[in-house]
């Protein structure tokens, strides 16, 4: 298995690399804002219950993404590898994904960090605002509160990583189709070696 987490603060195009990749590495794509807007959308107690923290630019109690990302793990036993978008967000949502991993006899093979300026990310989500329809990026405000949510929970997961020097920092500004050669530079070397000794 190879399983990587692309890693960025919100706007900084971890959807967008997604899509890309998992279509030229055959991995799953799992994204914990894409299932709970599904959860949403399908008004579940887990989705209602979610909604009230995403609305405010908060994130939703570990416990509840933990287990979303449990149940997707079992439900795709066959595949070469998982992509993850969005999850782990905090050192307990990273230690959990270890254990799970572990239990499968598998690890994380690296964390791909796009690096994006403030001023480019809140650039880029108040556009999608106008479009998306997805009510955390309704107004500048929301958008703040997803950064500042980021910067004081998220960031740091990426130290988890970097103990097992397992962090590749990549510049995610420029073209989609530079930033994707960028990233599938660095996964090309690292699908040749073995990262889960
Ligand atoms: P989530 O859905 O994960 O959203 P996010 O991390 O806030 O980020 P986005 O999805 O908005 O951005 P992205 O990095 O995917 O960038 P994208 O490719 O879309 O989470 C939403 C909420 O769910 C959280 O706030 C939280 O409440 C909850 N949640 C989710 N996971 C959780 C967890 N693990 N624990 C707890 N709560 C959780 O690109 C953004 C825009 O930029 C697009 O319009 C795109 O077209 C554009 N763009 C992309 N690349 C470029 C480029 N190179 N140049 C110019 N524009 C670009
Ligand atoms: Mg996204």
């Amino acid at each position: 298995m190879f399983n990587l987490i692309l890693f960025g603060p919100p706007g900084s195009g971890k959807g967008t690399q997604s899509e890309k990749l998992i279509a030229k590495y055959h991995l799953k794509h799992l994204s914990t804002g894409d299932l709970l807007r599904s959860e949403i959308s399908r008004k579940t107690p887990l989705g209602l219950e979610a909604k009230k923290f995403m609305d405010q630019g908060f994130l939703v109690p570990d416990e509840v993404v933990i287990g979303m990302i449990n149940d997707a793990l079992d439900a795709h036993p066959d595949v070469a590898g998982f992509l993850f978008d969005g999850f782990p967000r905090t050192a307990i949502q990273a230690q959990e994904l270890d254990d799970l991993l572990a239990d499968k006899n598998t690890c994380i093979d690296v964390m791909l960090a796009l690096e994006v300026s403030e001023e480019e990310l809140i650039k880029r989500l108040v556009k999608r605002g106008q479009i998306s329809g997805r009510s955390d990026d309704s107004n500048e405000m929301i958008i703040r509160a997803r950064l500042i949510e980021y910067h004081k929970k998220t960031a740091s997961v990426a130290d988890h990583y970097q103990k097992e020097n397992k962090v590749v920092i990549v510049r995610g500004e420029g073209t989609i189709e530079e930033i994707f050669n960028k990233l599938t530079d660095e996964i090309d070397r690292l699908m040749k070696q073995d990262n889960c000794l």
